[in-house]
């Protein structure tokens, strides 16, 4: 079987490559990229860019099986390109397309954050012979950049006294893996989760105990955070990247735990405290 790994040379495309490397099969794995001379190891490097649809042809020609996973931040851009992308793998004849998404994912108009979601989701469940749909919850690596910009100020704050679910991106990687070279998934929309949902309380309590600096969870207006983040020095656009993230975490959004890491990643998933030590260079014993 042939499986194509699209974001390749990124975080998360170079996790998936690797965990399909590690797993037994006898498949062929392609890593796509816009540059595939950072392409190493034992997968077989295609160009391809989302926004130049013709490359994408090449790209995909002759696989079996392949992940899509867009980037582009700005608002209709990466809907665009989740269409463009199924579009050249159904015409390319891929026989099963596995989109990545994000939980929580539901019907929402750019420039709401999860637009570009509900746009491939939706295409993709229209156009693709077979499908399957991984919606990952909030990368623990993620939070650790929200974790160490909170120790310099003391605080964790948020829209409300939220709860969530964070995900280890490798862990992502090895379901998204489990998924490419399995059976059975297709018509599937899974959910990777952690292990466990954690306040917002819990989780500036577990900063606390892993740095032994003292922090505290704040809930804080929309228009505080806003101002916060415009004196940190973030630009407009990420300004509201992040007030968006945080009305999800304060709508609940990223409160959902599954088995779906362990059953088809094939390890358990890592907790919060684990990604966090690390990061932070403490131990988590
Ligand atoms: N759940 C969360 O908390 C969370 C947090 C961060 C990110 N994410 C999502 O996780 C996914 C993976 O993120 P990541 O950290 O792995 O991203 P990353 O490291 O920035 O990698 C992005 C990849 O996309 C490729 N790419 C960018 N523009 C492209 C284009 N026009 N055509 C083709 N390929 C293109 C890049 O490769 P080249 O430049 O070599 O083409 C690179 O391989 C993304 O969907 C991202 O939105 C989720």
């Amino acid at each position: 079987m042939k499986i194509g790994v699209s974001g390749a040379s990124g975080h998360l495309g170079r996790a998936v490559v690797s965990e399909l490397l590690q797993r037994a099969g006898g498949h062929e794995v392609v890593a796509i990229t816009r540059t595939p001379e950072t392409i190493s190891g034992s997968a077989h490097a295609r160009f391809g860019d989302y926004d130049r649809p013709e490359s994408l042809a090449e790209a995909y020609a002759g696989l079996d099986r392949l992940l899509i996973t867009t980037v582009a931040p700005e608002p209709g851009k990466r809907g665009a390109q989740n269409v463009a992308a199924i579009d050249a793998a159904v015409k390319a004849g891929v026989k099963h397309i596995v989109f990545m998404s994000a939980v929580g994912t539901r019907q929402e108009e750019e420039p709401a954050r999860g637009a570009s979601y509900w746009r491939g989701e939706r295409h993709l469940i229209a156009a693709a012979p077979a499908w399957t749909i991984l919606r990952m919850n909030f990368y623990a690596e993620a939070f650790v950049q929200q974790a160490q910009a909170a120790l310099g100020q003391g605080v964790l704050a948020g829209l409300a006294e939220n709860r969530a679910v964070f995900v280890a991106r490798d862990d992502v990687a090895a379901t998204a893996a489990g998924i490419l070279i399995g059976d059975g998934h297709a018509g599937a929309i899974y959910n990777a989760t952690g292990p466990g949902r954690l306040s917002g309380a819990e989780r500036a309590g577990l900063i606390a105990e892993i740095t032994g600096r003292p922090i505290a969870f704040r809930v804080v207006t929309e228009q505080q955070l806003r101002a916060g983040l415009t004196q940190a020095g973030l630009p407009a656009g990420a300004v509201n990247i992040v007030t968006g993230i945080q009305a999800s975490f304060a709508a609940g959004t990223f409160d959902i735990v599954t088995g779906d890491v362990e059953r088809l990643g094939g390890r358990p998933p890592k907790p919060l405290r684990d990604v966090l030590a690390a990061a932070l260079k403490f131990s988590s014993a």
